[in-house]
């Protein structure tokens, strides 16, 4: 495999370990606003950045490669406002969007096809992450300006659940 792909890869993994981190100090602040359904939307979305962390971490070890863990940065994003998380999880997610884009152009420029066919679920995932961060932002905007509407949509985000990646290694 590529050395320059496999780092990339490797360093993927502590990106996402870090966005699951990320994650649960969202579902952290919104715990202590006593608004669960957001926290367990958000918790959620720590669980499936494990996933996505592991799933590159089996796939690096599948293709006889090493990997090093290295130190998870500790969540540094202030949160004020209800929105606040909301806006940050999409500027993050365009952010990882980017990185996963990283990985793919270099596995193409490295002819590495099981890669490119591997990250092409990525890919995909990473559109439906900011569909779905980009759809809170909007569901906020138009229903959490008053209590009755923040109720609603906290108990919609209280009935998400969690499901194992579509993608197994
Ligand atoms: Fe692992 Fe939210 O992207």
């Amino acid at each position: 495999m590529d050395k320059k792909v496999a780092a990339l890869l490797n360093d993927q993994i502590n990106k996402e370990l870090y966005s699951a981190y990320l994650y649960l100090d969202m579902a952290n602040f919104y715990s202590a606003q006593g608004l669960d359904g957001f926290a367990n939307w958000y918790e959620i979305q720590a669980k499936e950045e494990q996933d996505h962390a592991m799933l590159m971490y089996k796939y690096l070890h599948n293709n006889d490669q090493t990997v090093t863990l290295e130190a998870v940065a500790k969540p540094d994003k202030q949160f004020k406002e209800l929105m606040d998380p909301l806006k940050a999880a999409h500027a993050h997610e365009q952010y990882v969007t980017s990185l996963i884009d990283a990985i793919y152009d270099a596995a193409q420029q490295a002819k590495d096809h099981r890669t490119v066919q591997f990250l092409d679920w990525f890919i995909k995932e990473q559109g439906e992450e900011e569909a779905n961060s980009s759809g809170l932002i909007r569901k906020m905007e138009l229903f959490g300006g008053d209590a009755k509407g923040l109720y609603m949509l906290n108990s919609e985000l209280a009935g998400r659940t969690y499901s194992a990646p579509s993608l197994t290694i």
